[in-house]
């Protein structure tokens, strides 16, 4: 089975919230979203816009988690940002909280979702940022689960 998936080609960093706004407009409470890609590809200025589209108060400033591993905004739904960057073995998933806010209802966003042992999310979206140039990333998102796959086809309709 191929999972369903859109290509998108963000070419500022302008672009790169508004396709995160767009995606936290259409979320599901409970959905994970998988962030994969190198230090300074922008996954974290994909949640800052994410962060927006679920009504977070504009006052957070939203910046990667990397040394605090999850951080926590009120909004539509609980935006629940984690980093993984420093993260050193499975065993500190449980010591850092996270699988308690798996079981939450909220919308977790993870940097450095690859870490993750695989088969740990039941469901998820995968968000894969590729650095084409200065400027220019590919955002390629790939659904593991029904839910994802509707919020693709409802950002399909919304992209063009
Ligand atoms: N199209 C783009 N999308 C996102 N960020 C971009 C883009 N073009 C340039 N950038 C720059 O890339 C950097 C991304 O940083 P950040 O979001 O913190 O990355 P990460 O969290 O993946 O380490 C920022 O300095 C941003 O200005
Ligand atoms: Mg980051």
């Amino acid at each position: 089975m191929i999972n369903k998936q859109i290509q998108i080609i963000t070419k500022s960093l302008d672009e790169t919230q508004s396709l995160g706004e767009k995606t936290g407009k259409h979320l599901e409470p409970g959905t994970v979203l998988a962030l994969i890609g190198d230090l300074g590809s922008g996954k974290t200025t994909f949640v800052q816009g994410l962060a927006r589209g679920l009504d977070v108060p504009d006052d957070y400033y939203i910046t990667s988690p990397t040394y605090t591993l999850i951080n926590e905004y009120p909004g539509r739904y609980h935006l629940f940002h984690v980093d993984l960057y420093r993260i050193e073995n499975h065993a500190d998933f449980d010591d850092i909280g996270l699988y308690e806010i798996l079981r939450n209802d909220g919308i977790v966003a993870i940097e450095w979702a690859d870490k993750l042992p695989k088969n740990l999310l039941p469901e998820y979206l995968a968000i894969h940022i590729d650095i084409l140039n200065d400027e220019s990333r590919k955002i390629i998102m790939v659904a593991h689960g029904l839910r994802e796959e509707d919020l693709i086809k409802k950002m399909e309709k919304k992209w063009d």
